[in-house]
């Protein structure tokens, strides 16, 4: 981070202090906020165990991902939506550990550190990422410790009555109930069980609110597969990581260049764009998930689904992690407003307006 950045970071800390009782920055240059309304000065705390802890995630909403304008109001989620953590259906179980080597992190609100919030437009919900204190200590770019531990709270979002995330003063989502906590374990020699699918040495596991399992490791062998492909061994299997190491940063899109859409943080940008007839428009995927992009129709319920027989459907587009860049192009030869979505992630909506 260089000076602009901490002191452009600094002012919007000033401000943002005035109404938030604690603001997240990133861990490896600052860990906490001094604003010195005197002299506008951050002081860097280096120190890991100056990271709030897990429990003050609640009150701390200033990482967010980027709200996705849809095109059209009615849009509702989907309740037949894929979801990540959904196992695919199988009748032979894959492999994966037998026993529980990860654990269930009963003190996670005192004992773990908060390392960022993340708003997912796409299934509606607020995402608060710990990690216990060696975890906490990871640096950009290096593998984790063993003894590792991440740990991902979902909270479903607050709705309005037509379905629609309520925003809290700063815009952003209000973390109603918890509905998962994800965790993942790094051990030397862990995740051997997995077989190919192995994602290093981390093993997985999801839990309930109490404790009792939502995904027991006997069933965590797509935990591994998405945490292996999509995570990748370059960022050492843990995703969206940036959001700690950049801050704010990370919220925005890379550039793209004209008639090009980029993929990131589950929307397109820009999610509404304007062509002439005969355009070849590109998206890219610059997002650590893998994205699919199809043309969409709206149904009789008002909501944007995937045509039958699309005008155009991409492949999978590979995570940045495993295939920087990976795009799909099509060239729009008569007017129109064409929508597409992803069809991995419900809410993920576009459209491309072609102009004569
Ligand atoms: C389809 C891919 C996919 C699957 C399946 C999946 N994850 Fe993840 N996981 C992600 C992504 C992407 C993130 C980053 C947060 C986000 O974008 O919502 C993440 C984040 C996490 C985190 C926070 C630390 C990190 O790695 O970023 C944990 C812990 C985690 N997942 C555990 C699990 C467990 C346990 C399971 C299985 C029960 C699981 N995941 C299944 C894609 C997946």
């Amino acid at each position: 981070m260089n000076v602009r950045r901490l002191s452009a970071l600094c002012i919007i800390g000033g401000i943002a202090l005035s109404f938030l009782t604690f603001i997240m920055v990133p861990k490896s240059k600052v860990t906490s906020f001094d604003p010195k309304p005197d002299d506008g000065v951050m002081v860097y705390q280096g120190d890991p165990n100056d990271l709030q802890p897990c429990g003050a995630f609640k009150e701390m909403r200033t990482f967010q991902a980027p709200e996705p304008v849809t095109p059209t109001a009615t849009n509702t989620p989907n309740p037949q939506a894929p979801t990540p953590t959904a196992p695919p259906p199988t009748s032979t179980p894959l492999p994966a550990p037998s026993v529980d080597r990860v654990g269930f992190p009963a003190n996670y609100e005192t004992e773990f550190k908060l390392l960022f919030v993340f708003d997912r437009p796409d299934r509606k919900l607020v995402r608060a990422i710990c990690g216990n204190d060696l975890a906490a200590q990871h640096q950009e770019g290096e593998p984790f410790a063993y003894g590792s531990v991440l740990l991902m709270i979902s909270y479903s979002a607050k709705l309005d009555v037509t379905g629609q995330p309520v925003l809290d003063e700063n815009g952003h989502y209000i973390a109603q109930k918890l509905v998962a906590l994800h965790v993942q374990r790094k051990e030397e020699g862990f995740g051997e069980a997995y077989g190919e699918n192995r994602a290093g040495e981390w093993e997985f596991v999801a839990f309930n609110e109490d404790g009792s399992y939502q995904n027991a490791p006997a069933t965590t062998n797509f935990c591994a597969a998405c945490h292996s492909h999509d995570g990748g061994e370059s960022v050492d299997h843990a995703f969206r990581m940036h959001l700690w190491y950049d801050g704010d940063a990370a919220l925005v899109s890379p550039p793209v260049g004209e008639n090009e859409i980029s993929i990131y943080l589950y929307a397109f940008h820009e999610d509404v764009l304007e062509v002439k007839v005969g355009t070849t428009v590109t998206w890219v995927n610059n997002d650590e998930a893998s994205h699919k992009v199809v043309a969409a129709v709206i149904d009789d319920q008002g909501k944007v689904v995937a045509a039958n027989e699309p005008l155009f459907e991409s492949p999978a587009l590979a995570s940045v992690n495993a295939q920087p860049g990976a795009s799909f192009s099509f060239t729009f030869d008569k007017p129109g407003e064409y929508l597409y979505l992803c069809t991995t992630h419900a809410n993920e909506i576009g459209k491309i307006i072609v102009t004569e």
